[in-house]
């Protein structure tokens, strides 16, 4: 982690969460942030669409931020069941999750079209974060900088800055898993990540990189003090404020 960036955890609820549960979960979050006055990290939870404008609601005045998980690249029209950034922001979304392997395997999302949402998230005045990462096949074909060369080439949009865009390394082998890459494999793919982005951006040693895959209360502390790793994307240990906490508490 670095002073020179705040850290961000964020939750990625993915298909998980009915009304009822989901308020009362964020509402005991918020309560724990709470008693922090300034909290040294922003903290972010990406529920299901269905819940986002009750649970900004809620978080309201609580320092926990609401965003997206997936968005369409125009901002509206004749797309049955798709939802746009601009309408991710109205409902109280402050970011957007693009390009998750689990888009980019279940609806063959390529780069090209990770890189429109990341556009349309920006043009929503939503902060992307923009996930990449290798399958357990690319790593043992020992293709893994190579796959995170391509994504962050071809997924960053124009005009991608510190403060519009985030970067989430998420192995695809780790997610849901139980497994995480050794800290010296964090550390090398972050390095690389950062390595990359500074042949694309003027500010990128100010980009939030973000690890994923596994992290839980126990693993947290370890992985966000690999440099250049400044926060984390938490899915299974985010949906409750008692699993979710501990990880937060690494940085708040
Ligand atoms: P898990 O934390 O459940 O492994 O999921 C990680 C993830 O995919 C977050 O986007």
């Amino acid at each position: 982690m670095s002073n020179m960036r705040r850290p961000l955890i964020a939750g990625n609820w993915k298909m998980n969460g009915l009304a009822d549960e989901s308020l009362r979960q964020v509402q005991d979050l918020g309560a724990r942030v709470g008693k922090f006055d300034d909290p040294a990290c922003d903290i972010l939870i990406c529920p299901p669409a269905t819940l986002l404008r009750e649970m900004a609601r809620v978080a309201v005045g609580s320092s926990v931020k609401m965003g997206g998980q997936n968005c369409h690249a125009e901002p509206s029209g004749a797309h049955t069941g798709d939802i746009s950034a601009e309408m991710l922001k109205d409902s109280g979304a402050r970011y957007c999750i693009v390009g998750h392997s689990e888009r980019r395997a279940d609806h063959g999302e390529t780069n090209a079209i990770v890189r429109a949402k990341a556009a349309a998230t920006l043009r929503a005045g939503l902060v992307a974060i923009i996930c990449v990462g290798e399958t357990l096949e690319e790593r043992e074909a020992d293709k893994t900088l190579d796959v995170i060369t391509e994504q962050v080439k071809n997924s960053l949009p124009a005009g991608a800055t510190a403060t519009n865009v985030v970067v989430a390394y998420e192995p695809v082998w780790a997610i849901g898993t139980g497994k995480t890459p050794t800290t010296l494999d964090v550390k090398a793919v972050h390095r690389h990540i950062r390595e990359e982005l500074s042949r694309m951006i003027n500010d990128a040693d100010r980009v939030r990189l973000l690890y994923g895959g596994s992290v839980k209360g126990s693993n947290a502390a370890e992985l966000m003090a690999v440099e250049n790793v400044d926060g984390a994307l938490v899915g299974g240990a985010s949906l409750t404020a008692e699993d979710f906490w501990p990880i937060v508490k690494t940085c708040i």
